[in-house]
This record gives C-alpha cells, structure tokens and sequence, in this order.
C-alpha cells in the first residue's frame, strides 16, 4: 500500500477547506493500492468529513490530545475525532516539536492514546539542519523513534506509520537528496527492526515533495510522502498521485 497524506497546516479556512476537498474528491476513484488521507485543521474537520464520506478519500487529524477527555482547555480528544470520522493522526510534526516545544516524552503519550482509540498516529521524526551539518542526524532520528514508540504494544506498533521530515526540507523548497533520503530509511527501517521486530511499517518521506521529485523517493524504498505546500494545489497533489504508482 502507498500512501499520500495532505497536511494543510492552518493555511485554509472552512470554505477553503471544503471547496479543496472537493476538488480533489472529484478525481479520486477507488483505488486499493493507494491511501490518500487529507488532514485538514480542527475547526474544518467535521465539514472535509462530510465532503469525502462517499469517496475513498480519508480523513486525518494535524495532532491528538495525550488524555480522551477532561478539564483540557483548548484540546482535542479522541473518542471526538473518531465520531467525526478521523483515521489518521499525525503526531510529533516538526512544528509542533520546534514551535509548540512538544518533548519526545508527549509525543510517545499522544502516539499511545492514539493507538488505545484504534486511530493510525503518523509520527513524524527528522532532524534539524544543525544536527545534520554536526553529522547527528541518525542518531537523532534513532532516538525519536526509541522514545516516540515506548508506549506502545506490538499490536499497536503493527499499525502506525513514520513520516521522515528533515525540519531544513520543510517549507524551504530544498528537498532531501535522495542518497539522503535512502540512508535515513535504511537507517528507520534497522531500528524498526531491531528495536520493535517489525519490517512493514510503512516510511514515508516530507519535506518540498511535488510532482516531480516524489517518484525518487519512492524509488528509495518510502512507502508515500507527507505533503505540505504542494497539497494545497490540487492539480500538484493529484499528478503526485500519478507518481506514486
Ligand atoms: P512541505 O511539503 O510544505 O515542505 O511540508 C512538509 C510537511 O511539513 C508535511 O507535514
């Protein structure tokens, strides 16, 4: 299975929101060797879901609260992405690490509870442009593996899926080379392996992917991509689709 997963950030309203997933519902067809998952902010969750319900379009969520619910001011449980139809989470995005500040230790919460609410948590990992110039990047990468995934239990682990987002590719229109990109998901895949015993957790690349470079990383091995800026242009994101066959 591969996978294609729109993150649209905070960069669409409601009515923008809406008018782009219809669009892209509109030339979808059923595909059962292709996962294309739209992740639109909160406050559009519920109207992208009723857009897409009858196409094979689905829905995931930018970020997950660690407990289902309480007394969480401005937070987002689960058991309530579920009723609006939510599959997939992404947890642990470089924007919430870096601008947000989340530590590894919530991340590994967020990825248990998404995975205790049967949601696939997507968890991002990826170094700084820092970190690779100072030749730490595997390492880094390693640990937030280590640390992201210490919560949960194999049957868990069996359904998540990991997004390599170097934080200097994000945004920056510098995607990852891809001899780069193939030693990192090396290097994802030995950890999975040997720490966590499994060998079919789909890796996904993100960072400056469009239509014309996507194809080499899946030549690389990656099972899809975490597409920002380019999934917010419709013809982009579907020819994307095209290069991921
Ligand atoms: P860009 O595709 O805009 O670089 O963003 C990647 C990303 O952060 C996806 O989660």
């Amino acid at each position: 299975m591969k996978y294609l997963i729109a993150n649209w950030k905070m960069n669409l309203g409601i009515k923008e929101s809406v008018e782009l997933s219809k669009k892209i519902s509109g030339e979808i067809e059923s595909d059962k060797i292709k996962t294309i998952v739209l992740c639109p902010s909160f406050a559009s969750l519920a109207e992208v879901s009723e857009v897409i319900k009858k196409s094979s379009l689905k829905l995931g969520a930018q970020d997950i609260f660690w407990v289902n619910k309480g007394a969480f001011t401005g937070e987002v449980g689960a058991p309530e992405l579920k009723e609006i139809g939510v599959e997939f989470v992404i947890v642990g995005h470089s924007e919430r690490r870096h601008i947000v500040g989340e530590t590894d230790e919530v991340i590994a919460k967020k990825m248990k509870l998404a995975a205790d609410f049967g949601l696939r948590p997507i968890l991002c990992v990826g170094e700084t442009g820092d970190e690779r110039e100072n030749e730490q990047a595997e390492k880094r990468v390693a640990e937030q593996l280590d640390l992201g995934l210490q919560l949960l239990d194999n049957a868990q682990i069996s359904k998540i899926l990991i997004a390599y987002e170097p934080v200097w590719a994000i945004g920056t229109g510098k995607a990852c080379s891809p001899d780069d990109a193939l030693s990192m998901f090396v290097l994802i895949k030995k950890v999975l392996q040997e720490k966590f015993s499994e060998n079919n957790i789909p890796i996904l690349y993100g960072g400056s992917t469009d239509d014309k470079n996507i194809a080499s990383y899946i030549e690389a091995g990656y099972a899809g991509a975490l597409v920002g800026g380019s999934s917010l242009k419709p013809l982009t994101f579907l020819k994307m689709k095209e290069a991921i066959e």
